[in-house]
């Protein structure tokens, strides 16, 4: 099925978000939308879903003219959205999930669980996906979870499938996966509309492009177009792909983690056996395959995880058993996994985000008066040179788009005078030109003196930036290597085969 999207206008406040945006996607077609931070993707799909209403412009589907009031419209018309952030409940299985979905919708409870899961596995069966319809979705890793929000949008028999940045939080493995679903559905006639910040995803499946800057479509092009090519379009200027680092010169020991073990609340150990330290000027960066302790290490370094044995110290001093403010006040910064979950307060203002961690301090907060000048202009100034696109500083954090919200979290974290960064996916989200400022940011630190402990799901990323790096499998550190080592040396140590050590 054809879907056409022409001269849709939606503003927010004094922002165009889109305007006059004309885009055709035909059938059986993957159609990517390329795009900086904030360029108006999300609210274009959001717009022909039926969430949110255009000031202006008409959606076709095969050439008619159709109203899309709310996403029940949508889904009767055809088209499924599978959302940046999923909406499944968690303690609901698969086919729970699904049928609750379809209720809601349809409004009768006329489907029941039996039926549901039978044509679950049908659909299963037919596009060649793994599901086990009785699962829990909080058991499911995430790649899984976002395979059900497909099949909940091929249920509702949709023949146009929005999918709006499905790969952000997955693995490099678990990505093939939803390229190769990807492929079988085209295959099968649906059409896919594809937003993505990575480009090789979009050379890889992408049958058509079309790239769309601050509100307005500026180019479209062809997936034989090379990443620089792509990159300039998007962002408007040429994008230095390639990072360049000055020499390691490291310094004292700023973080010395000995004998660490971190448990879940029935004493099952996490992480355990983890011996490592971090210089002043150096980035460690952490590689493995998601759910190997990652998280959990991280968050044991800032005092929020419940259960930690050994020792960790800040520059001699020992923080294991200390609140997570006492925590950062040691001189620590934290970019955390989950931006929604613990790097925002979205109800909160952008500028009363930009000081969670300082507000009750001097320059902010005088004898513990805020200071209500220096929030405005420390906002003004950081938004700045984060280049957050946003309509005014007093707008709530949920209003941003998603790499805008990360961006932030970043501004808020990488400004700070502390002695240890601690970075979890600092680029997800981000569009390509953001990626290259921020990998700048990170190297300036070190460059500073700061140590950073650097944990990304990126092996490019990983490569790029480490001065050496660390490889966890089942919750150890196997080796730390130099980043000298080649992508399949590194690939073969994150899947638990043990190689050279540097
Ligand atoms: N409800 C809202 N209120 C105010 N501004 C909004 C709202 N929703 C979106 N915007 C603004 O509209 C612009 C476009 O946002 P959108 O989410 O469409 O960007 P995007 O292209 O999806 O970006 P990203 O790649 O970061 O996800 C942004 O500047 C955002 O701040
Ligand atoms: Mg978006």
């Amino acid at each position: 099925m054809s879907v056409e999207l022409r001269g849709i206008t939606k503003s927010f406040g004094s922002l165009v978000a889109n305007d006059a945006i004309d885009l055709k996607v035909e059938a059986g077609q993957i159609h990517a939308i390329l795009g900086e931070n904030g360029a108006g993707k999300s609210t274009l799909m959001n717009i022909l879903f039926g969430l949110l209403q255009p000031d202006q412009g008409e959606i076709l589907i095969e050439g008619k003219a159709i109203q899309v009031n709310e996403p029940s419209d949508a889904l009767a018309a055809g088209i499924g959205m599978v959302h940046q952030h999923f909406m499944l409940i968690p303690v609901f299985t698969v086919a729970e999930n699904i049928v609750l979905g379809h209720e809601k919708i349809r409004g009768v409870g006329s489907l029941d669980l039996r039926e549901a899961r039978t044509q679950i596995m049908e659909i299963a069966k037919r596009f060649n996906f793994e599901i086990d319809p009785d699962a829990l979705i909080e058991d499911l890793p995430v790649g899984v979870q976002q395979r059900v929000e497909i099949i909940k949008a091929l249920f509702f028999n949709a023949k146009i499938i929005i999918l709006d940045e499905p790969s952000a939080v997955l693995t490099p493995q678990e990505t093939d996966e939803l390229l190769n679903v990807m492929r079988e559905l085209k295959k099968q006639g649906k059409s896919i509309i594809f937003i993505t910040h990575k480009l090789r995803e979009v050379q890889e499946v992408a049958d058509e492009i079309t790239i769309i800057r601050r509100g307005k479509v500026v180019g479209k092009a062809k997936p034989t177009a090379t990443q620089e090519e792509l990159a300039s379009m998007m962002v408007g200027r040429p994008v230095d792909l390639e990072v360049t680092k000055k020499p390691f010169t490291p310094g004292k020991v700023i973080l010395k983690i000995s004998d660490l073990k971190v448990t879940d609340n029935r004493g099952r150990a996490l992480v355990s056996e983890i011996n490592f330290d971090v210089h002043a000027g150096e980035i460690l960066a952490v590689a493995g395959v998601q759910g190997n302790g990652q998280t959990e290490l991280a968050r044991a370094i800032l005092n929020l995880e419940p259960h930690v044995y050994g020792s960790i110290t800040i520059d001699g001093s020992e923080i294991v058993g200390r609140t997570v403010n006492e925590s950062l006040e040691s001189g620590i910064a934290f970019v955390p996994e989950s931006r929604e979950l613990d790097g925002l307060i979205s109800s909160f203002s952008i500028a009363e985000n930009l000081i969670l961690d300082t507000f009750h301090s001097a320059p902010i907060s005088k004898s513990g008066i805020l200071d209500l000048e220096k929030i405005r202009s420390n906002a003004e100034e950081y938004t700045k040179q984060f280049d957050v696109r946003l309509q005014s500083i007093s707008d709530s954090a949920s209003s941003l788009s998603g790499g805008n919200k990360q961006k932030v979290v970043l501004a808020r974290e990488l400004t700070r005078p502390v002695k240890l960064l601690v970075a979890s996916q600092p680029t997800r989200g981000l569009d390509v030109g953001s990626i290259e400022f921020v990998h700048e940011r990170i190297l300036a630190e070190r460059d500073a003196g700061r140590a950073v402990l650097l944990f990304s799901n990126e092996l490019d990323e990983v490569m790029a930036l480490a001065d050496r790096i660390a490889v966890m499998y089942h919750g150890s550190i196997i080796d730390i290597v130099d980043p000298s080592v080649t992508r399949n040396e590194l690939g073969l140590l994150m899947a638990g085969v043990k190689g050279k050590t540097a």
